[in-house]
């Protein structure tokens, strides 16, 4: 059932919850400056010279073998452990925001955060390195869990998707920031990796600030008896003193939701499973698009395609750049042509770009040598192709659409599942890349491709269409109408918090 106009309720954009959305929104840079930091350090001569001497050697014998170069599982280990660790993270952080709320535990997240970046500065010898990496990645697991669903339960409904998706903008900020770092401290000897890997604790300091600023959200407030206090919050955010109706309706969500006691248990019920099931496979097809072959490993990538160290660099900071911008594609239209089709478009414009980069590749890169000019940027540009597509769609709905379809008492927990899909499918492509990319060389793009026919038919069949819908009437609006998931909810007793 589309949204109806009377769900839009009284709001005014006021300059406190604009602070609250780009405070808790700095969560994503947290994020995204470890996704865009990794790939150049570990591109870095100081840094291989001092951690992995033997992938050094490798390096400099380049010519060798073009796309087996990196091929070393102790240094995707280092990229790799923080996901392990943010998957772990996840389900406590999940609890720590139905116990304590969201806001706590995005303080939480930004604390692991300056730990870990601290850690990571000083490190001596490669536990320190490892231990820093678990750390960032409890910090990861914090802040992803809590600050999508902070920022999806403080936005009016007309304007949720355009909210949410400044997580996924800062995600895409933090990165082109951990690029531009990177293509500087490479030129300070011996210690710019130091300083790229320290400076992730600048946003977490901004977070840590923001947590004290922002307000808990009325959901959770409400959740946890705290209904006086939830009523004001609410009145705050909205900046109008008429919110009584959309009140009740949070009122009405928590009354179902404190009846539930074990959260994990529902959502192991087949009632549940359609936004679960939705919430895991948009975080497994995310991941399984390729983005982080390129996030992670793109100067690694440029520089295996034949570019020079700084070109490959500076090729990143373009692809950077372009996944900034098309965020804002995303933050503009998400609200009006809705999910559905921004995931579909981008489904075609994916699976073209990586097709084209795998036929490029297959009859132009051998395994010595380099591409030539003309071809090389042809890449490029088929890179920043894909990246635009995916900034569009999948990057910031993998996030958006889990933390909204959830009912309130399975909220915080089938959202850990979510982040710790996504921590695991992150890890998986992080760990296995460059060892693919050695074995399967250019047919690693076909394999990618083949993925995202794959997610196109599932959008097509089995993702509803949820803008403009309110949270706690997603059951109702949603589920119960689809061809499919109202299947899961034959012989339920019927739910409904419509006001
Ligand atoms: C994904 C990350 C990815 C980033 C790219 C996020 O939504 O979860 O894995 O690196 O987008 O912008």
């Amino acid at each position: 059932m589309a949204n109806q106009e009377s769900d839009f309720f009284k709001s005014k954009i006021t300059l406190y919850v604009l602070a609250c959305w780009i405070l808790a929104a700095f969560g994503g840079l947290m994020f995204g400056y470890d996704i865009g930091i990794s790939g150049g350090v570990s591109g870095m001569d100081d840094f291989l010279i001092k951690f992995f001497p033997k992938v050094h050697e490798r390096k400099i014998h380049a010519s060798e073998n073009n796309y087996c170069k990196y091929d070393d599982q102790m240094l995707q280990l280092f990229t790799s452990s923080l996901y392990l660790a943010a998957l772990v993270a996840s389900f406590f952080a999940s609890k720590a925001c139905t116990i304590l709320g969201r806001r706590p535990t995005i303080l939480m997240a930004s604390t692991f955060f300056i730990a870990g970046a601290s850690l990571s500065a000083a490190a001596q010898m490669k536990w320190m390195l490892i231990i820093g990496r678990i750390l960032f990645g409890i910090g990861v697991g914090f802040g992803n869990e809590a600050v999508p669903l902070f920022l999806t339960e403080i936005a009016p409904v007309q304007h949720r998707g355009a909210v949410n998706i400044l997580f996924q903008l800062f995600v895409t900020i933090g990165i082109f920031i951990a690029n531009l770092v990177n293509y500087g401290t490479s030129m300070v000897h011996p210690y710019g990796w130091r300083l790229s890997l320290g400076l992730a604790a600048v946003p977490a300091v901004v977070l840590l600030f923001g947590s004290l600023i922002i307000t808990e959200t009325p959901p959770s407030l409400v959740e946890r008896g705290k209904e006086a206090e939830g009523k004001a919050a609410l009145i705050k955010i909205r900046g109008v003193n008429d919110v009584d109706t959309e009140f009740q309706q949070i009122v009405a969500a928590c009354e179902q939701a404190r009846q539930v006691k074990q959260p994990i248990k529902k959502l192991m019920k087949r009632s549940s499973r359609p936004p679960l099931i939705i919430a895991i496979f948009l975080q497994i097809f995310q991941q399984f698009t390729g983005i982080n072959a390129i996030m992670f490993y793109a100067p690694v990538l440029f520089q295996t395609l034949g570019f020079k160290a700084d070109a490959s660099l500076l090729s990143s900071v373009i692809t950077g750049l372009v996944n900034v911008g098309s965020t804002f594609v995303s933050i503009y239209a998400v609200d009006k042509v809705g999910r559905r089709l921004l995931l579909l478009q981008a489904c075609v414009q994916m699976f073209i770009s990586q097709l084209a980069i795998g036929f490029i590749l297959h009859f132009h890169l051998k395994e010595t040598g380099s591409l030539d000019r003309t071809l090389a940027a042809v890449v490029v540009v088929l890179v920043c192709t894909f990246v635009m597509s995916f900034a569009w769609s999948w990057g910031p709905l993998g996030w958006l659409i889990p933390s909204e379809t959830f009912p309130l008492e399975t909220r915080t927990a089938g959202f850990a599942f979510a982040v710790s899909s996504n921590m695991v499918f992150t890890f998986l492509i992080a760990q296995a890349f460059l060892s693919m990319l050695c074995h399967l060389q250019s047919y690693i793009f076909f394999f990618f491709s083949a993925w995202i026919f794959v997610m196109g038919l599932f959008v097509v069949f089995l993702l509803p269409e949820t803008k403009g819908v309110p949270i706690d009437l997603m059951t109702e609006r949603v589920w119960k109408q689809h061809p499919v998931w109202k299947n899961f909810f034959e012989g339920e007793a019927n739910r409904s918090y419509e006001p």
